[in-house]
């Protein structure tokens, strides 16, 4: 049985049913992974090819086949500013009808424990760093990506009104930019991160003298390794209960430069690192609060450099499925 809300969750049955929306993604697979390291035996999920989670009548025919006792919403149409600022369309309309259709679903059918992830991007630009959760809908948002930022702010107040509606302990949380596994690596579709290890690796593999990158290198921005966010995750699933969505990060930040120095470093690029000061820089820091985080004893385990090293391994050893 669920526990009513307010009070501290109990553990999650093992033996549940758990159903990961988004489990080949970076952040689904890595949820997945981290359920089945911590013993749990029926972990379902669905590619978008199977189940396509923007047909509602496909979704709820899938909950009422599977009938997942917790659910993790990780699927998503995702992708970096070129994209975000060239579809928008596709960015509101995708993201709600995958919300609405699996919240709505996971509703009729009686799923006890549910978290939504959402990202970093729904605070306003200008927020004061580092951002609270309360900062939320405090002021304008970042405009090349406000359409996918109003999608997520909608999944959050959804998740809240379920809360409010029908008592159910569903939960949402904010993840900073991550990396590794199963990242998206293409040019046009990927983030910041992504886009270094791949044309720092190529200029590896082509013996390219220069790599230039865009901007001065000067902003800060914080990242996190998918499988601390996936252990932040089901932390919070076992310790959090309440209608305010919480951050997860590392707490620190580095500055675009020092990534690309340990990337270069890690790919063992030799050569020299440009940087087009034409090209924007994007805000200055970003970073989150991750004290509503930490006052429940979470801490993240894996550093920047060891993270990085294993991603830039993954990388090299998954050709065959890369999104690149
Ligand atoms: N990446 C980050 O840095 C980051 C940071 C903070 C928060 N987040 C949040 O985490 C969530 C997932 O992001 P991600 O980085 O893991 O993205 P991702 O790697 O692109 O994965 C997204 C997943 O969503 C699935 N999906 C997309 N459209 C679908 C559809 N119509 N039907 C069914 N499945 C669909 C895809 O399934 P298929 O593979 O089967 O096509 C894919 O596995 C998003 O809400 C995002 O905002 C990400």
């Amino acid at each position: 049985m669920t526990h009513p809300v307010g009070e501290t969750p109990n553990k999650l049955d093992r033996g549940a049913r758990v159903y990961v929306a988004g489990h080949r993604g970076l952040v689904g697979s890595a949820i997945m992974r981290r359920l089945v390291a911590d013993g749990f035996v029926n972990v379902v999920g669905k590619t978008s090819t199977e189940l396509d989670l923007r047909n509602r009548d496909a979704v709820f025919g899938y909950f009422e086949q599977v009938r997942p006792r917790y659910v993790v919403l990780a699927a998503a149409k995702v992708g970096g500013i070129l994209a975000n600022s060239t579809y928008p369309v596709d960015f509101l309309s995708e993201n709600v009808r995958i919300q609405v259709n699996v919240l709505d679903a996971a509703l009729q059918f009686g799923v006890e424990r549910l978290l939504f992830l959402g990202s970093s991007c729904i605070y306003p630009k200008f927020a004061e760093q580092p951002i609270k959760e309360e900062a939320l809908l405090t002021g304008h948002l970042e405009p090349t990506n406000d359409a996918y930022a109003i999608a997520k702010i909608a999944g959050i107040l959804h998740v809240q009104a379920v809360r409010r509606q029908y008592g159910l302990p569903w939960i949402s949380a904010m993840p900073t930019n991550l990396y590794g596994p199963n990242d998206n690596f293409s040019p046009t579709g990927s983030h910041v991160l992504p886009a270094m290890i791949r044309r720092y690796d190529d200029a590896v593999a082509s013996n390219a003298t220069s790599v230039t990158n865009w901007g001065t290198g000067t902003p800060r921005r914080e990242f996190l390794h998918a499988d601390d966010m996936a252990d932040a995750c089901l932390h919070l699933l076992e310790n959090y209960d309440s209608p305010q969505h919480v951050n997860i990060g590392s707490g620190t930040d580095v500055t675009i430069r020092e990534i690309a120095e340990i990337i270069a470093s890690v790919t063992g690029y030799q050569g020299e690192t440009l940087w087009d000061s034409d090209k924007p820089d994007g805000t200055p820091q970003k970073l989150l609060d991750v004290s509503k985080l930490s006052d429940t004893g979470w801490r993240s385990k894996i550093d920047l450099r060891d993270g990085l090293e294993r991603t830039v391994a993954w990388y090299r050893a998954s050709a065959d499925i890369l999104r690149r």
